[in-house]
C-alpha cells in the first residue's frame, strides 16, 4: 500500500524521517506514542496513521484526556452501567468499545491521572475493559495511539506518569520536530496556507516578498504550524497589498529577525573575509535560487540607496546599472519611495 500523507505538507529531511516511520508502522497494530510541541501536527499525523492502517474503514475515536475531568474521563473511556453514579440513568458504552475494530486516539495522555493510568494499562495488556459500575469484562480489539506535548520520560522521573504505562505506550515512538527545525517547509506551508485563505476569502493570490520570506524562516515559531496557519489567515484579511512586505509582519517576527542581530552577523562575515554564498547558505534560509538571488539583490539595492542618501542617479552609479533599471527594480519591490 502506498502511504497516503494527504494533508501533511512538508518535505524537509526531518519530516521525511517521520513519513518513513509512518509508512512502516501504519499497517501494524503496534501502539504508537507521538510526541512534539503544541501545534506541530500530532493529530494530523495520527489521523494519517489510521487512514493508512488496515483499520481505515473502522472507527477512529479521539479523546482529549486533558480536557475532561477525572471522574468523567473514566466513564468516557470505559463506559458505565445504569446506576453506576448519580447521573447514570442509562448504560453507555465508552470510547474503547466505540473504537472496537478501529483506532483509539488518546490525546494529551500526559495529563491523565495516575489512578486512571493503571486502568489504561490493564485495558492495553488484557485487551478487555470493564464499564464503570459493571461486573463483566468485555473483549475489545483496539489499536491505541497516544500523543503528548510533555516530555513523558521526565514525567516518569518526576513520578507523575507510570513507568510501566510509558513503556507499554512507547513501543513505537514518533517525534514531530518543531517547525523551526523544518527549514524550507516554513515557506512551503506559508504559501500553501496563504493560497488556501486567499481562495476562501475570495481575494487575488498574494505573494510573499523575498525579505519577508527570510524573516519568516528565521522566526522561532513557538506555536509551530498552528501559529503559522493562523498568521497566514490574518494576513489574508488584513494585508492590503498583493505582496506581503516585512512591515506587514507582526512586530515579534520583525524583532526575532531583528536588524541588530543581522548587522552583527554581517560584521562577523566581513571580519572573516569575503566568501561567496554556498548551496548550504541557500538551504539554511530555505529559499529557492530565485528568492535567494532576489534577497541578495534587494540588500545591495537598499545599501546603495542608503550610501547615496536616496539620490537615485548616484545609487545607480554605485551599482553599475542605469537609473531606469534601478527604478524598475525598486518599483517591483515596492521600495520606490522608501
Ligand atoms: N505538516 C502540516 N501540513 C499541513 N497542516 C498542518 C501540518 N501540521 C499541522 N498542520 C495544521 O496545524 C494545526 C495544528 O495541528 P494539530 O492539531 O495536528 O497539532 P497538535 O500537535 O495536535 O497540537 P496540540 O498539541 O496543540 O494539540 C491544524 O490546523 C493542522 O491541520
Ligand atoms: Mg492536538
Amino acid at each position: 500500500m502506498t502511504l497516503n500523507i494527504d494533508g501533511i505538507i512538508g518535505n524537509s529531511p526531518v519530516l521525511r524521517e517521520v513519513y518513513k516511520i509512518l509508512e512502516k508502522v501504519a499497517p501494524t497494530d503496534s501502539t504508537v506514542l507521538v510526541s512534539g510541541e503544541s501545534g506541530t501536527g500530532k493529530e494530523l499525523l495520527v489521523r494519517a496513521l489510521h487512514k493508512n492502517s488496515r483499520r481505515h474503514d473502522k472507527p477512529f475515536v479521539p479523546i482529549n484526556c486533558g480536557a475532561i475531568p477525572r471522574e468523567l474521563l473514566e466513564s468516557e473511556l470505559f463506559g458505565h452501567e445504569k446506576g453506576a453514579f448519580t447521573h447514570a440513568i442509562r448504560s453507555r458504552p465508552g470510547r474503547f468499545e466505540l473504537a472496537d475494530g478501529g483506532t483509539l486516539f488518546l490525546d494529551e495522555i500526559g495529563e491523565m491521572d495516575l489512578s486512571l493510568q493503571v486502568k489504561i494499562l490493564r485495558a492495553l495488556q488484557e485487551k478487555e475493559i470493564e464499564r464503570v459500575g459493571g461486573t463483566v469484562t468485555k473483549k475489545v480489539d483496539v489499536r491505541v495511539v497516544a500523543a503528548t506535548n510533555r516530555d513523558l520520560e521526565a514525567e516518569v522521573a518526576a513520578g507523575r506518569f507510570r513507568e510501566d504505562l510509558f513503556y507499554r505506550l512507547n513501543v513505537i515512538p514518533v517525534h514531530l520536530p518543531p517547525l523551526r527545525e523544518r527549514g524550507e517547509d516554513i515557506l512551503v506551508l506559508a504559501e500553501y496556507f496563504l493560497r488556501g485563505f486567499c481562495v476562501e476569502k475570495d481575494r487575488p493570490q498574494m505573494q510573499i516578498a523575498p525579505r519577508s520570506k527570510a524573516m519568516l524562516v528565521s522566526y522561532s515559531w513557538p506555536g509551530n504550524v498552528r501559529e503559522l496557519e493562523n498568521f497566514m489567515e490574518r494576513l489574508s484579511i488584513l494585508c492590503e497589498g498583493q505582496q506581503v512586505l516585512p512591515e506587514d509582519l507582526p512586530e515579534k517576527i520583525q524583532r526575532d529577525a531583528g536588524m541588530p542581530g543581522q548587522e552583527r552577523v554581517q560584521q562577523i562575515v566581513l571580519s572573516a573575509g569575503f566568501a561567496w554564498p554556498e548551496l548550504k547558505d541557500m538551504r539554511e534560509k530555505g529559499l529557492s535560487l530565485k528568492d535567494f538571488l532576489d534577497e541578495i539583490e534587494e540588500r545591495l539595492l537598499t545599501e546603495a540607496l542608503k550610501e547615496a542618501s536616496g539620490v537615485k542617479n548616484q545609487a545607480a552609479e554605485l551599482l553599475g546599472i542605469k537609473r531606469t533599471t534601478l527604478i524598475e527594480k525598486l518599483k517591483k519591490r515596492n521600495l520606490l519611495d522608501a
